[in-house]
């Protein structure tokens, strides 16, 4: 039996077989090249969401593909009850371009956070100082496990599971104030996302951080930086807290950093790196060759100028035409990010979830966050045109939209997706059914 090509055999066995987490769209690609995946069902679809920022160089880089298969002849894991020279290039690596002195790799974003967290209360607790409560953002997301659950200042992520893990609290994101007045004695780091992807691309203001930097220095309070979206390149900068003109103490940074093979890496001073010791923490995948093999190839093409001039570009080309279309189309409300990190607003009458369902019919693969918004991060290597090829996209599908419901003015748009005429009960679960995919969307 061959499942491969069979779109109808995956989709009853994923349905079957794996647990719904993720309500996944109906389609499913056989390869990729460059900014393209192709479908089993022969189709090609521009990838603007490089999986959710991971897929760095894009599909198919010869650079990365030649070291993956290169180490896996050589050798695919040994345990780190030994010296692995591909970690040891790895950490060398990161340590020499970044603020930090010493690194620790996992095999995911929450396992990355998993570590910082542990990291800031064993720094303490080694010192023989009590303290342990971290503080982070409202709206912020840091991960599945159930601690990192716990560290998302969102709780229906957590809301299920509890009880919850304590020492946690929760400011306004881009609230000095309120961050502030949180700080007791017990505080032992503050976590932010210096862009909170996950709940619409928000980023944080200059100032914030830079009060944030100063505050944590000022009251001995650690500063952990989660970059597991927004590292790697995606801002035109290898780390986005270099546009920030400031150092965290601990950050942490995953999905673009294998282009798709899983690692992640928490990165620190020598000073906080005091707060592990032997034995104090681990992990049995976390840095082995082949992941760092990888990460290695990655970071080396990354650090090739072309790319990070290229994400510049090419962002600042297509946030203007993004902006231009909202000048044109009311349905577009709001474009912000950095890099190629990019939210789109939508107005009310239109669903995030519609228009993913539109995009992905025309040929293009989105993710929609929240109730109105879309969320791209294309592959760092996209080119100009590739990026316009979208902003069309985007505009064939206003402007059919406009033809085919009476789009009129600001506010007055018909849902793409979602035909208000059809009253049937299959159309009413339809609606339902892509509702449900929306929220599971956001818990990748
Ligand atoms: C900022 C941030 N932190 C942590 C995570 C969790 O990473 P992972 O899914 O690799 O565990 C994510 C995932 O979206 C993220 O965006």
């Amino acid at each position: 039996m061959s499942i491969d090509n069979d779109l109808e055999l995956i989709s009853s066995f994923e349905k079957e077989y794996c647990i719904n987490v993720f309500a996944p769209l109906q389609v499913a690609f056989s390869h990729g090249k460059g900014v393209y995946l192709y479908g089993v069902d022969g189709k090609k679809y521009m990838d603007m969401i490089g999986g959710i920022a991971v897929n760095s160089l894009g599909h198919g880089n010869r650079a990365l593909t030649k070291a993956i298969s290169t180490q896996a002849k050589k050798l695919i894991h040994c345990c780190n009850y030994y010296l692995i020279p591909q970690r040891a290039e790895l950490a060398y690596k990161l340590c020499s371009k970044t603020f930090a002195d010493k690194c620790f790799f996992s095999n995911s974003g929450a396992e990355a956070n998993e570590a910082a967290i542990k990291i800031a209360r064993g720094y303490f607790y080694h010192k023989g100082i009590d303290k342990n409560e971290i503080i982070t953002a409202k709206m912020s997301f840091h991960g599945r496990t159930l601690l990192t659950c716990c560290a998302t200042g969102q709780e229906k992520f957590r809301r299920p599971f509890a009880p919850y893990c304590p020492g946690f609290s929760y400011a306004e994101f881009n609230n000095f104030e309120d961050l502030e007045s949180l700080i007791t004695d017990k505080t032992a780091a503050i976590m932010l996302e210096l862009i909170q992807g996950e709940s619409g691309v928000n980023p944080a203001s200059l100032e914030y951080i830079k009060n944030v930097r100063k505050l944590c220095t000022d009251r001995g309070v650690l500063l952990i930086i989660d970059e597991v979206q927004t590292g790697i390149g995606r801002t035109g900068k290898l780390f986005c807290y270099e546009n920030y003109g400031i150092k965290p103490d601990i950050l942490t940074t995953a999905k673009g950093l294998g282009g798709g093979v899983p690692i992640g890496a928490m990165l620190c001073t020598d000073e906080v790196a005091k707060g592990f010791l032997p034995g104090d923490h681990g992990s049995t995948f976390g840095g082995n060759p082949l992941c760092c093999a990888a990460a290695n190839a990655v970071l080396d093409e990354i650090s090739n100028k072309f790319i990070l001039d290229n994400v510049i570009e090419v962002s600042e080309a297509l946030i203007a035409q993004l902006k231009n279309l909202k000048s044109k189309y009311s349905a577009i409300t709001s474009v912000r990010g950095m890099g190629l990190l990019i939210g789109i607003d939508f107005s009310d009458n239109f669903t995030a979830v519609g228009l993913k369902q539109r995009f992905l019919s025309e040929g293009f693969l989105v993710s929609s966050i929240g109730e109105h918004t879309i969320r791209i991060a294309p592959p760092l290597i996209i080119s100009k045109k590739e990026a316009m090829i979208f902003c069309n996209a985007l505009e064939k599908i206003l402007k059919s939209d406009k033809k085919t419901s009476g789009f009129k003015k600001a506010g007055q748009a018909i849902p793409v997706e979602i035909n208000k005429k059809d009253n049937t009960a299959e159309a009413k679960e339809d609606t339902k059914n892509e509702l449900n995919n929306d929220s599971n969307e956001l818990e990748e």
